[in-house]
């Protein structure tokens, strides 16, 4: 993920959303698509994390740790953290919200000075090449350490724009089979993580008709206005276009079909 991009993205949840956490949180079934539940979907997937991490104190590594809002919930139960993100606009948030050691870099760049107890990637492993990723947890964990994991991973035989962000599932339990992390749990929370991409597409579809019905008012009031606002959708075609091919990345029932989303925890040998 481009710094920029991470950056427009956060802008988005953080001012707009009043969303601190960047992951999909866990639903219970039936819940309405309000914000107030996707707030509460995402404070459980993250005590859904804590409840698998041996009691503290334990050194943790919170691997592209956001805006710090795992990490924060980590020290305040007496844990020792420390955060790691690429993303420059994360050092501020990490120190402000966190006041932990912050490491600005990429996880296959990360040099520990000391091994850790616990590494956490919450929606963060798709990101780090698997053949970088192994290696770099032999080097940043002790022995008997805890990994945990939370992401989502792309089912075998998907292609194309939906096989584009996510590990491979079985190319990711290939890469551990050969490495040195044994799995001791694994929850499939697919159903749980839906109602979000449900949640956006709904967003998403309430902009499309408020823009809709104000470029009819412009069209019915203004000649001048609306040959204007004509003119700005034409050079913004391109990008148009592209918003459109990618609105299956927020449809709930393409996701379920082309991904896997887990936690899971492992065990370093
Ligand atoms: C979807 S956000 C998840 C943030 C946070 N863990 C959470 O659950 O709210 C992905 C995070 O991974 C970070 N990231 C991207 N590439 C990375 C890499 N190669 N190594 C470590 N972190 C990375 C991003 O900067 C961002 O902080």
């Amino acid at each position: 993920m481009s710094s920029k991009k991470d950056s427009r993205a956060l802008r988005f949840y953080s001012d707009v959303l009043g969303l601190e956490h960047l992951h999909y949180g866990l639903w219970e079934r039936d819940e309405e698509l309000t914000l107030a539940n996707l707030k509460a979907a995402q404070t459980r997937y993250q005590q859904a994390i804590i409840d698998l991490l041996p009691p503290p104190p334990a050194r943790i590594l919170d691997v592209g740790c956001g805006t710090g809002e795992l990490s924060k919930a980590l020290k305040s139960i007496g844990y020792e953290v420390e955060g790691l993100s690429p993303d420059v606009n994360h050092i501020d948030s990490y120190a402000a919200k966190v006041g932990q050691p912050f490491h600005h870099c990429v996880f296959e760049d990360f040099e520990p000075q000391q091994p850790f107890d616990v590494v956490i990637m919450s929606e963060s492993c798709q990101y780090i090449k698997l053949d970088k990723l192994f290696p770099m947890l032999t080097a940043t964990m002790k022995k008997d350490a805890v990994w945990v994991v939370v992401d989502y991973f792309v089912k075998d035989g998907v292609s194309g724009v939906m096989a584009k962000s996510g590990h491979t599932y079985t190319m990711f339990h290939r890469a551990v089979a050969r490495s040195q992390m044994t799995m001791d749990y694994d929850r499939d929370i697919t159903e749980a993580v839906l109602p979000t991409l449900d949640f956006a597409a709904n967003l998403v579809a309430r902009g499309e008709l408020a823009l809709s019905m104000l470029k009819q008012r412009i069209d019915q009031r203004s000649f001048i206005l609306s040959k204007i606002v004509n003119l700005i959708l034409w050079l913004a075609r391109k990008e148009l276009s592209k918003l459109e091919q990618s609105r299956i990345l927020i449809d709930s029932a393409a996701f379920k079909e082309a991904k896997t989303y887990r936690l899971m925890r492992f065990i370093r040998a």
